[in-house]
């Protein structure tokens, strides 16, 4: 590995990608870490970490480092990020140059605690991105223009909701209401309707099978597995598409009263560019099918949804990364300094 490394990072709730200069998207792993609880050694990072969510033995338990965007847990998340920088770059002397994505509300303290565990994890220089900055790059949109853009990125824990022109953002706001509030939302809706309790990981897989938040044109119907709370013993129930609408009802209507409220305390000139490029969703949440639709009913705008959502976060440091006028203009971002 050369000297000049650079390394882009999306440290998610969910999970963390990263792209490496010259090579693309080398890693997309589950942010989950099995630590041993007696002796507190980790046994597990990512995707084997994750198979042992809800099914590991008493002693070892799979922790989360990154809550609601922002890092709950420093040590955890700055040995997570070591041991995928090693994954995907070998045992090297050289350290990279790493740019790390944020959510855009996120505090200053919060902004140093991100900074020093990519740090310490190894990086030579550690550049901040606002998320959606990054999300619209990895969408395909020209930042630097003098033209009004949203993009919704709507992960794990937090969505992001920002109006972007000439490099900045002009407006933003940033809830705790995102994809992992919909299986919350799944979970607490078949209790109520079935008396079935269903783990994290069913509900996840049933939201991607067959959720959805608005109108489906056929409703379509899957085998759920759970613990019946009147026998204790194991149920399987069907839960079919009105199922799912009715349950996502909270969650949507939050994203999307949020979106409007953003639209409504944005000036006018850049309303009127973002009703003419249109509203773009990205982040693994924004693949509920039926959000699109439902935002464009409720704002009136065109809403898409970013071609590989995703990883547009990614792909939008890398794209940054590539690009050195990109990357000079964004650098005169604030969060940049390293
Ligand atoms: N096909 C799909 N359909 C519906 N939801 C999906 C799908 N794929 C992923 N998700 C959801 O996307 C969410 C994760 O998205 P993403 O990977 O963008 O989050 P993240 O960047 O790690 O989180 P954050 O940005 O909040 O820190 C999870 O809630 C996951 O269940
Ligand atoms: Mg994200």
């Amino acid at each position: 590995m050369a000297f000049g490394t650079d390394v882009g990072i999306d440290l998610g709730t969910a999970t963390v990608l990263i792209y490496v200069k010259g090579k693309g998207i080398v890693l997309n792993e589950p942010s989950v870490v099995a630590v041993d609880k007696v002796n507190k050694i980790i046994k597990k990072v990512g995707i084997e970490a994750q198979q042992m969510l809800g099914r590991a033995p008493g002693t070892i338990e799979p922790v989360r480092p990154l809550k609601d965007g922002v890092i709950s847990d420093y040590d955890l998340t700055e040995k997570m990020i070591k041991y995928f920088l090693r994954k995907v770059l070998g045992n090297t002397s050289f350290w990279p140059r790493i740019m790390v994505c944020v959510p855009s509300s996120i505090t200053e303290v919060e902004i140093l605690a991100v900074r020093n565990a990519v740090k310490k994890a190894g990086a030579r220089h550690v550049y901040i991105i606002e998320e959606p900055i990054a999300a619209a790059i990895g969408a395909g949109i020209d930042i630097i223009k003098p033209c009004g853009n949203m993009v919704v990125d709507i992960g794990g824990g937090t969505t992001d909701i920002a109006v972007i022109s000439l490099g900045g953002v002009a407006n933003k706001t940033s809830i705790k209401i995102a994809g992992d509030r919909f299986d919350e939302a799944l979970i607490k809706y078949i209790r109520r309707k079935f008396n079935v309790l269903i783990g994290d990981r069913t509900a996840q897989d049933t939201k991607e099978a067959i959720g959805c938040v608005y109108m489906p044109t056929d409703v379509i119907s899957i085998p759920v597995k759970g613990r019946c709370l009147m026998t204790g013993l194991p149920k399987t129930i069907d839960v079919n598409s009105e199922d799912m609408l009715a349950a996502f009802e909270e969650p949507a209507n939050a994203i999307s009263d949020a979106v409007c409220r953003v639209l409504e305390g944005t000036e006018p000139e850049l309303v009127a560019d973002i009703s003419k490029n249109k509203i773009h969703l990205t982040g693994g949440g924004s693949l509920v099918k039926g959000l699109a639709e439902l935002l464009t009913v409720r704002t009136g705008i065109q809403t898409v949804v970013a071609e590989d959502a995703v990883s547009c976060v990614v792909r939008g440091t890398g794209i940054a990364l590539e690009n050195e006028k990109l990357f000079a203009a964004i650098s005169h971002n604030a969060l940049m300094s390293d």
